[in-house]
Protein backbone atom coordinates (compact mmCIF):
# COMPACT_ATOMS: atom_id res chain seq x y z
CA UNK A 1 0.00 0.00 0.00
CA UNK A 2 1.91 3.59 -0.85
CA UNK A 3 2.33 5.49 2.52
CA UNK A 4 0.89 8.95 0.83
CA UNK A 5 -2.49 10.21 0.41
CA UNK A 6 -4.49 11.30 -3.08
CA UNK A 7 -6.56 14.88 -2.72
CA UNK A 8 -8.93 15.72 -5.43
CA UNK A 9 -10.36 18.71 -6.23
CA UNK A 10 -13.58 17.87 -6.86
CA UNK A 11 -14.68 21.16 -8.52
CA UNK A 12 -11.94 20.55 -11.27
CA UNK A 13 -11.21 16.55 -11.20
CA UNK A 14 -7.18 17.28 -10.75
CA UNK A 15 -5.49 15.27 -8.04
CA UNK A 16 -2.20 15.36 -6.52
CA UNK A 17 -0.70 12.28 -4.28
CA UNK A 18 1.21 13.79 -1.17
CA UNK A 19 3.51 11.14 0.46
CA UNK A 20 3.42 10.75 3.55
CA UNK A 21 6.96 11.15 5.47
CA UNK A 22 7.70 11.13 9.23
CA UNK A 23 3.88 10.52 10.31
CA UNK A 24 3.06 14.13 8.36
CA UNK A 25 2.07 15.46 4.74
CA UNK A 26 3.47 18.49 3.27
CA UNK A 27 0.98 21.28 2.72
CA UNK A 28 3.20 23.34 0.00
CA UNK A 29 1.89 19.83 -2.06
CA UNK A 30 -1.98 20.66 -1.05
CA UNK A 31 -0.81 24.41 -1.68
CA UNK A 32 0.12 23.54 -5.42
CA UNK A 33 -3.13 21.83 -5.67
CA UNK A 34 -5.41 24.11 -3.74
CA UNK A 35 -3.92 28.26 -4.08
CA UNK A 36 -6.17 30.15 -1.98
CA UNK A 37 -7.47 27.44 -0.40
CA UNK A 38 -6.51 27.37 3.42
CA UNK A 39 -6.31 24.36 5.59
CA UNK A 40 -8.69 25.53 8.61
CA UNK A 41 -7.30 24.63 12.08
CA UNK A 42 -8.07 26.77 14.87
CA UNK A 43 -5.84 26.12 18.10
CA UNK A 44 -3.57 24.07 15.22
CA UNK A 45 -5.35 20.73 16.56
CA UNK A 46 -4.07 18.90 13.78
CA UNK A 47 -1.27 20.91 12.50
CA UNK A 48 2.49 19.73 12.68
CA UNK A 49 4.18 23.37 13.05
CA UNK A 50 8.17 21.98 12.57
CA UNK A 51 9.54 18.91 12.34
CA UNK A 52 11.81 18.15 15.91
CA UNK A 53 14.40 15.73 17.28
CA UNK A 54 13.68 16.99 20.71
CA UNK A 55 10.95 15.68 22.24
CA UNK A 56 8.45 12.76 21.64
CA UNK A 57 5.01 12.09 22.83
CA UNK A 58 2.91 9.11 22.34
CA UNK A 59 -0.54 10.58 23.61
CA UNK A 60 -2.59 7.63 23.45
CA UNK A 61 -0.06 5.69 25.43
CA UNK A 62 1.32 8.10 27.61
CA UNK A 63 4.30 7.95 26.64
CA UNK A 64 6.78 10.82 27.28
CA UNK A 65 10.41 10.89 26.10
CA UNK A 66 13.56 13.57 25.68
CA UNK A 67 16.15 13.15 22.98
CA UNK A 68 14.56 9.23 22.97
CA UNK A 69 15.14 8.50 26.72
CA UNK A 70 11.69 7.89 28.53
CA UNK A 71 10.89 10.17 31.44
CA UNK A 72 10.80 7.94 33.90
CA UNK A 73 14.22 6.87 33.89
CA UNK A 74 15.58 10.23 33.52
CA UNK A 75 13.11 11.22 36.44
CA UNK A 76 14.77 8.37 38.27
CA UNK A 77 18.41 8.87 37.60
CA UNK A 78 19.10 12.33 36.11
CA UNK A 79 19.43 15.88 37.25
CA UNK A 80 17.81 18.71 35.81
CA UNK A 81 21.17 20.56 34.30
CA UNK A 82 21.97 16.99 33.32
CA UNK A 83 18.41 17.24 31.35
CA UNK A 84 19.12 20.59 30.04
CA UNK A 85 22.26 19.89 28.27
CA UNK A 86 20.42 16.41 26.82
CA UNK A 87 17.89 18.64 25.50
CA UNK A 88 20.05 20.98 24.09
CA UNK A 89 22.58 18.95 22.63
CA UNK A 90 21.03 15.98 21.82
CA UNK A 91 23.05 13.38 24.02
CA UNK A 92 23.42 12.71 27.70
CA UNK A 93 26.95 14.76 28.57
CA UNK A 94 29.92 12.21 30.03
CA UNK A 95 31.58 13.40 33.24
CA UNK A 96 33.77 16.37 31.44
CA UNK A 97 30.79 17.89 29.83
CA UNK A 98 28.05 18.16 32.30
CA UNK A 99 30.98 19.67 35.09
CA UNK A 100 31.76 22.37 32.22
CA UNK A 101 28.01 22.65 31.52
CA UNK A 102 26.85 23.04 35.19
CA UNK A 103 30.41 25.65 35.87
CA UNK A 104 28.88 27.42 32.67
CA UNK A 105 25.59 27.94 33.90
CA UNK A 106 27.01 28.43 37.33
CA UNK A 107 28.71 31.89 35.97
CA UNK A 108 25.90 33.55 35.22
CA UNK A 109 23.57 33.01 37.53
CA UNK A 110 23.81 37.23 39.09
CA UNK A 111 21.48 39.16 37.75
CA UNK A 112 22.74 43.08 36.77
CA UNK A 113 21.73 45.32 39.63
CA UNK A 114 19.37 47.35 37.86
CA UNK A 115 17.16 44.37 36.65
CA UNK A 116 16.99 44.03 40.42
CA UNK A 117 15.80 47.29 40.45
CA UNK A 118 13.03 47.20 38.16
CA UNK A 119 11.10 45.41 40.70
CA UNK A 120 10.77 48.37 42.92
CA UNK A 121 8.83 49.44 40.35
CA UNK A 122 5.94 47.52 41.11
CA UNK A 123 2.75 47.26 43.04
CA UNK A 124 2.95 45.04 46.68
CA UNK A 125 0.75 42.94 45.58
CA UNK A 126 1.86 42.23 41.94
CA UNK A 127 1.65 38.31 40.31
CA UNK A 128 5.21 37.33 40.26
CA UNK A 129 4.39 35.90 36.80
CA UNK A 130 3.70 39.40 35.65
CA UNK A 131 7.14 40.33 37.10
CA UNK A 132 8.69 37.29 35.88
CA UNK A 133 7.53 38.03 32.28
CA UNK A 134 8.73 41.52 32.43
CA UNK A 135 12.13 41.08 33.54
CA UNK A 136 12.71 38.26 31.24
CA UNK A 137 12.05 41.31 28.63
CA UNK A 138 14.21 43.78 30.44
CA UNK A 139 17.44 41.36 29.92
CA UNK A 140 17.12 42.08 26.37
CA UNK A 141 18.34 45.44 26.82
CA UNK A 142 21.49 44.40 28.73
CA UNK A 143 22.53 41.91 26.22
CA UNK A 144 22.33 44.06 22.85
CA UNK A 145 24.38 41.22 21.40
CA UNK A 146 22.02 38.73 21.99
CA UNK A 147 20.51 39.93 18.49
CA UNK A 148 23.06 38.25 16.61
CA UNK A 149 21.11 34.98 16.52
CA UNK A 150 22.88 33.78 13.53
CA UNK A 151 26.20 32.89 15.34
CA UNK A 152 26.07 29.83 17.39
CA UNK A 153 28.35 31.39 20.19
CA UNK A 154 26.28 34.37 20.77
CA UNK A 155 23.58 31.53 21.06
CA UNK A 156 24.42 29.73 23.35
CA UNK A 157 25.67 32.25 25.89
CA UNK A 158 22.03 34.00 25.98
CA UNK A 159 20.60 30.35 26.67
CA UNK A 160 22.79 29.80 29.74
CA UNK A 161 22.07 33.07 30.92
CA UNK A 162 18.44 32.51 30.48
CA UNK A 163 18.39 28.76 32.16
CA UNK A 164 21.03 30.68 34.80
CA UNK A 165 19.21 33.46 35.74
CA UNK A 166 15.87 32.07 35.30
CA UNK A 167 15.72 31.00 39.59
CA UNK A 168 17.43 34.30 40.17
CA UNK A 169 14.82 36.33 38.75
CA UNK A 170 12.19 33.88 39.95
CA UNK A 171 13.09 33.97 43.68
CA UNK A 172 13.79 37.90 43.83
CA UNK A 173 9.93 38.16 42.38
CA UNK A 174 8.86 35.95 45.76
CA UNK A 175 11.64 37.79 47.72
CA UNK A 176 9.41 41.38 46.47
CA UNK A 177 6.49 39.90 47.14
CA UNK A 178 7.03 39.17 50.96
CA UNK A 179 8.79 42.26 51.40
CA UNK A 180 12.21 40.58 52.08
CA UNK A 181 15.75 41.47 50.95
CA UNK A 182 17.25 39.75 47.45
CA UNK A 183 19.53 36.91 47.97
CA UNK A 184 22.29 36.39 46.13
CA UNK A 185 22.82 33.41 44.17
CA UNK A 186 25.92 30.98 46.05
CA UNK A 187 27.62 29.35 43.69
CA UNK A 188 28.36 26.91 45.83
CA UNK A 189 25.80 24.78 45.57
CA UNK A 190 24.03 23.06 43.53
CA UNK A 191 20.92 24.44 40.77
CA UNK A 192 17.71 23.52 43.06
CA UNK A 193 20.16 23.96 46.11
CA UNK A 194 21.01 27.47 44.85
CA UNK A 195 17.24 28.21 44.03
CA UNK A 196 16.23 27.20 47.44
CA UNK A 197 18.95 29.16 49.24
CA UNK A 198 17.35 32.61 47.14
CA UNK A 199 13.75 31.66 47.91
CA UNK A 200 14.30 31.11 51.78
CA UNK A 201 17.35 32.06 53.31
CA UNK A 202 17.50 34.46 56.16
CA UNK A 203 20.08 35.43 58.27
CA UNK A 204 22.26 32.09 58.58
CA UNK A 205 25.71 32.71 56.92
CA UNK A 206 24.75 29.23 54.63
CA UNK A 207 21.53 27.85 53.55
CA UNK A 208 20.89 24.24 53.61
CA UNK A 209 17.87 23.09 52.27
CA UNK A 210 16.79 19.26 53.45
CA UNK A 211 18.54 17.09 50.90
CA UNK A 212 14.73 15.45 49.83
CA UNK A 213 13.47 18.56 48.77
CA UNK A 214 16.35 19.41 47.26
CA UNK A 215 15.78 16.34 44.96
CA UNK A 216 11.62 16.89 44.77
CA UNK A 217 12.60 20.35 43.32
CA UNK A 218 14.85 19.03 40.71
CA UNK A 219 12.59 16.40 39.64
CA UNK A 220 9.78 18.83 38.84
CA UNK A 221 12.55 20.62 36.96
CA UNK A 222 13.35 17.09 34.73
CA UNK A 223 9.29 16.44 34.76
CA UNK A 224 8.46 20.48 33.43
CA UNK A 225 11.91 20.76 31.34
CA UNK A 226 10.33 20.21 27.86
CA UNK A 227 6.74 18.82 26.27
CA UNK A 228 7.40 19.22 22.58
CA UNK A 229 5.28 22.08 21.18
CA UNK A 230 2.86 22.72 23.43
CA UNK A 231 1.44 27.09 23.59
CA UNK A 232 4.54 28.56 24.94
CA UNK A 233 7.34 26.45 23.04
CA UNK A 234 5.53 27.16 19.92
CA UNK A 235 5.32 30.88 21.11
CA UNK A 236 8.99 30.46 21.46
CA UNK A 237 9.63 29.69 17.77
CA UNK A 238 6.78 32.18 16.70
CA UNK A 239 8.67 34.96 18.13
CA UNK A 240 11.85 33.75 16.92
CA UNK A 241 11.17 32.95 13.72
CA UNK A 242 11.10 36.66 13.17
CA UNK A 243 14.43 36.80 14.47
CA UNK A 244 13.42 38.61 17.90
CA UNK A 245 16.55 38.16 20.28
CA UNK A 246 15.58 35.35 22.33
CA UNK A 247 15.18 37.28 25.91
CA UNK A 248 12.04 38.76 24.22
CA UNK A 249 10.75 35.60 22.61
CA UNK A 250 11.44 34.33 25.98
CA UNK A 251 9.21 36.63 27.71
CA UNK A 252 6.45 35.88 25.35
CA UNK A 253 6.69 32.48 25.81
CA UNK A 254 6.74 33.50 29.52
CA UNK A 255 3.86 35.24 29.15
CA UNK A 256 1.93 32.24 27.17
CA UNK A 257 2.73 29.77 30.29
CA UNK A 258 1.40 32.42 32.54
CA UNK A 259 -2.52 31.60 31.11
CA UNK A 260 -4.53 29.10 33.39
CA UNK A 261 -5.28 26.48 30.41
CA UNK A 262 -1.38 26.03 30.29
CA UNK A 263 0.92 26.59 32.98
CA UNK A 264 -1.46 28.79 34.97
CA UNK A 265 -3.28 25.66 35.65
CA UNK A 266 -1.14 24.79 38.74
CA UNK A 267 -2.08 27.57 40.08
CA UNK A 268 -5.67 26.95 39.38
CA UNK A 269 -5.90 23.44 40.80
CA UNK A 270 -4.71 24.54 43.93
CA UNK A 271 -7.75 27.71 44.15
CA UNK A 272 -10.10 24.54 42.79
CA UNK A 273 -8.99 22.05 46.15
CA UNK A 274 -9.57 25.31 48.22
CA UNK A 275 -12.33 26.16 47.33
CA UNK A 276 -13.81 22.67 47.52
CA UNK A 277 -12.59 22.53 50.92
CA UNK A 278 -14.20 19.20 52.32
CA UNK A 279 -13.76 15.62 50.48
CA UNK A 280 -17.53 15.16 51.16
CA UNK A 281 -18.15 18.26 48.54
CA UNK A 282 -16.46 16.49 45.88
CA UNK A 283 -19.58 15.04 43.85
CA UNK A 284 -21.35 17.88 44.30
CA UNK A 285 -18.13 19.91 42.32
CA UNK A 286 -17.64 17.24 39.87
CA UNK A 287 -21.36 17.50 39.10
CA UNK A 288 -21.22 20.64 38.57
CA UNK A 289 -18.39 20.70 36.00
CA UNK A 290 -20.03 17.82 33.83
CA UNK A 291 -22.98 20.81 34.18
CA UNK A 292 -20.89 22.79 32.62
CA UNK A 293 -19.76 25.44 35.21
CA UNK A 294 -16.18 25.39 35.27
CA UNK A 295 -13.29 22.75 34.35
CA UNK A 296 -12.09 20.44 36.53
CA UNK A 297 -8.36 22.15 36.39
CA UNK A 298 -5.50 19.81 35.97
CA UNK A 299 -7.05 17.51 34.08
CA UNK A 300 -7.62 16.64 30.56
CA UNK A 301 -4.48 17.86 27.76
CA UNK A 302 -4.33 18.20 23.60
CA UNK A 303 -2.31 15.56 23.65
CA UNK A 304 -2.12 12.77 26.57
CA UNK A 305 -5.45 10.68 26.12
CA UNK A 306 -4.35 8.70 28.27
CA UNK A 307 -2.65 9.63 32.47
CA UNK A 308 -0.19 12.05 31.91
CA UNK A 309 2.96 9.91 32.87
CA UNK A 310 4.59 13.40 34.94
CA UNK A 311 1.24 13.13 37.04
CA UNK A 312 1.98 9.86 37.98
CA UNK A 313 5.95 10.48 38.77
CA UNK A 314 4.81 13.80 40.38
CA UNK A 315 1.83 11.75 42.50
CA UNK A 316 4.52 9.18 44.30
CA UNK A 317 7.20 12.00 44.65
CA UNK A 318 4.44 14.23 47.01
CA UNK A 319 4.62 11.17 49.13
CA UNK A 320 8.11 11.94 49.74
CA UNK A 321 7.68 15.45 50.52
CA UNK A 322 4.80 15.01 52.58
CA UNK A 323 7.30 12.68 54.95
CA UNK A 324 9.26 15.84 55.52
CA UNK A 325 7.26 18.37 56.05
CA UNK A 326 4.06 17.31 56.93
CA UNK A 327 1.25 16.00 54.65
CA UNK A 328 -0.87 18.58 52.29
CA UNK A 329 -4.30 18.61 54.03
CA UNK A 330 -5.90 19.27 50.08
CA UNK A 331 -4.40 16.14 48.65
CA UNK A 332 -7.18 13.70 50.16
CA UNK A 333 -9.51 16.24 47.87
CA UNK A 334 -7.09 15.73 45.47
CA UNK A 335 -7.21 12.18 45.43
CA UNK A 336 -11.11 11.65 45.33
CA UNK A 337 -11.46 14.06 42.93
CA UNK A 338 -9.46 11.89 40.85
CA UNK A 339 -10.72 8.89 41.77
CA UNK A 340 -14.55 10.37 41.27
CA UNK A 341 -13.59 11.77 37.87
CA UNK A 342 -11.82 8.37 36.24
CA UNK A 343 -14.67 7.03 37.40
CA UNK A 344 -17.34 8.79 35.47
CA UNK A 345 -18.83 8.23 31.95
CA UNK A 346 -18.22 12.56 31.07
CA UNK A 347 -14.32 12.17 31.86
CA UNK A 348 -14.03 8.76 30.28
CA UNK A 349 -15.59 9.29 27.33
CA UNK A 350 -13.62 12.48 26.74
CA UNK A 351 -10.31 10.12 27.99
CA UNK A 352 -9.81 13.43 30.34
CA UNK A 353 -6.91 12.38 32.69
CA UNK A 354 -4.96 14.10 35.25
CA UNK A 355 -1.94 16.35 33.89
CA UNK A 356 1.18 17.69 35.16
CA UNK A 357 -0.75 20.22 37.50
CA UNK A 358 -3.10 18.28 38.69
CA UNK A 359 -0.90 17.46 41.86
CA UNK A 360 2.33 19.57 41.40
CA UNK A 361 0.64 22.18 43.24
CA UNK A 362 0.06 19.92 46.29
CA UNK A 363 3.98 19.58 46.72
CA UNK A 364 4.85 23.41 45.84
CA UNK A 365 2.51 24.26 48.48
CA UNK A 366 3.62 21.94 51.06
CA UNK A 367 7.40 23.06 50.36
CA UNK A 368 5.73 26.41 51.42
CA UNK A 369 5.48 28.06 48.35
CA UNK A 370 2.72 30.88 47.36
CA UNK A 371 0.01 29.89 45.37
CA UNK A 372 1.38 32.86 43.39
CA UNK A 373 4.73 31.25 42.40
CA UNK A 374 3.43 28.32 40.73
CA UNK A 375 3.77 28.82 37.33
CA UNK A 376 6.78 30.79 37.91
CA UNK A 377 8.67 27.78 39.21
CA UNK A 378 7.48 25.79 35.63
CA UNK A 379 8.84 28.55 34.16
CA UNK A 380 12.25 27.83 35.43
CA UNK A 381 12.56 24.39 34.18
CA UNK A 382 10.74 25.23 30.80
CA UNK A 383 13.01 27.36 29.97
CA UNK A 384 16.07 24.60 28.72
CA UNK A 385 12.93 23.27 26.45
CA UNK A 386 11.89 26.88 25.03
CA UNK A 387 16.14 27.47 24.69
CA UNK A 388 16.64 23.71 22.42
CA UNK A 389 13.64 24.59 20.33
CA UNK A 390 14.28 27.73 19.68
CA UNK A 391 17.96 26.80 19.03
CA UNK A 392 16.61 24.15 16.50
CA UNK A 393 14.42 26.48 15.02
CA UNK A 394 16.89 28.85 14.18
CA UNK A 395 19.78 25.87 12.81
CA UNK A 396 16.41 25.05 10.65
CA UNK A 397 16.25 27.79 8.93
CA UNK A 398 12.89 27.95 9.66
CA UNK A 399 10.75 30.54 7.76
CA UNK A 400 8.72 33.34 9.56
CA UNK A 401 6.04 32.06 11.10
CA UNK A 402 2.90 33.54 9.41
CA UNK A 403 -0.67 31.72 9.06
CA UNK A 404 -3.35 32.36 6.74
CA UNK A 405 -6.65 33.24 7.76
CA UNK A 406 -10.30 32.81 6.78
CA UNK A 407 -11.71 35.84 6.37
CA UNK A 408 -15.62 36.27 7.60
CA UNK A 409 -15.91 40.04 7.88
CA UNK A 410 -17.67 42.82 6.05
CA UNK A 411 -17.03 43.07 1.78
CA UNK A 412 -15.70 46.11 0.30
CA UNK A 413 -17.75 48.92 1.16
CA UNK A 414 -17.20 52.70 1.12
CA UNK A 415 -16.44 54.94 3.85
CA UNK A 416 -19.15 56.95 5.71
CA UNK A 417 -19.04 60.22 6.93
CA UNK A 418 -19.06 60.36 10.57
CA UNK A 419 -22.69 62.93 10.10
CA UNK A 420 -24.29 60.00 7.81
CA UNK A 421 -23.73 57.59 10.03
CA UNK A 422 -26.64 55.78 12.16
CA UNK A 423 -26.94 57.44 15.48
CA UNK A 424 -27.81 54.00 16.74
N1 LIG B 1 -12.79 19.67 32.77
C1 LIG B 1 -14.00 19.41 32.21
N2 LIG B 1 -14.17 19.17 30.89
C2 LIG B 1 -13.09 19.23 30.13
C3 LIG B 1 -11.81 19.48 30.64
C4 LIG B 1 -11.68 19.71 32.03
N3 LIG B 1 -10.50 19.96 32.58
N4 LIG B 1 -10.90 19.48 29.63
C5 LIG B 1 -11.59 19.22 28.52
N5 LIG B 1 -12.91 19.06 28.81
C6 LIG B 1 -13.99 18.71 27.88
C7 LIG B 1 -14.40 19.91 27.04
O1 LIG B 1 -15.44 20.64 27.64
C8 LIG B 1 -14.80 19.24 25.76
O2 LIG B 1 -16.07 18.69 25.96
P1 LIG B 1 -17.17 18.71 24.78
O3 LIG B 1 -16.59 17.82 23.70
O4 LIG B 1 -18.41 18.20 25.40
O5 LIG B 1 -17.27 20.14 24.33
C9 LIG B 1 -13.84 18.08 25.62
O6 LIG B 1 -13.46 17.76 26.98
C10 LIG B 1 -12.58 18.40 24.81
O7 LIG B 1 -11.96 19.56 25.39
P2 LIG B 1 -11.22 20.66 24.56
O8 LIG B 1 -11.30 21.97 25.30
O9 LIG B 1 -11.68 20.65 23.14
O10 LIG B 1 -9.74 20.11 24.60
P3 LIG B 1 -8.41 20.93 24.24
O11 LIG B 1 -7.45 19.95 23.73
O12 LIG B 1 -8.73 22.10 23.38
O13 LIG B 1 -7.95 21.51 25.65
C11 LIG B 1 -6.94 21.68 27.77
C12 LIG B 1 -6.96 20.95 26.43
C13 LIG B 1 -5.72 21.25 28.57
C14 LIG B 1 -6.82 23.20 27.54
C15 LIG B 1 -8.25 21.36 28.55
O14 LIG B 1 -8.31 19.97 28.80
C16 LIG B 1 -8.38 22.15 29.85
O15 LIG B 1 -8.89 23.27 29.84
N6 LIG B 1 -7.92 21.57 31.01
C17 LIG B 1 -7.95 22.30 32.26
C18 LIG B 1 -6.76 23.22 32.34
C19 LIG B 1 -5.47 22.46 32.52
O16 LIG B 1 -5.37 21.55 33.34
N7 LIG B 1 -4.43 22.86 31.77
C20 LIG B 1 -3.10 22.27 31.88
C21 LIG B 1 -2.73 21.48 30.67
S1 LIG B 1 -1.29 20.44 30.89
C22 LIG B 1 0.04 21.43 31.27
C23 LIG B 1 0.29 22.62 30.42
O17 LIG B 1 0.00 22.66 29.22
O18 LIG B 1 0.83 23.56 30.95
Amino acid sequence: MPESVTITDNRTGQSIEDPIVEGGVSAAEWAKLLPGIWFYDPGFSATAECESAITYIDGEAGVLEYRGYPIEELAEHSTYLEVAYLLLKGELPNQAQLSSFTSDVTTHTFIHENVKRFLEGFHYDAHPMGMLVSEVAALSTFYPEAKHIDDPAVRMDQILRLIAKMPTLAAATHRFSSGKPFVYPDDTLSFAENFLSMMWKTSEPHFQADPALVRAIDLLFILHADHEQNCSTTTMRVVGSAQADPYSACAAACAALYGPLHGGANEAVLRMLTSIGDISEVPAFVQAVKEGKGRLQGFGHRVYKNYDPRAKIIRKAAYDVFEVVGKNPLLDIALKLEETALADEYFISRRLYPNVDFYSGLIYQAMGFPVEMFTVLFAIPRTAGWMAHWNEMLESKQKIARPRQLYSGSPTRAYVPIEARDAE
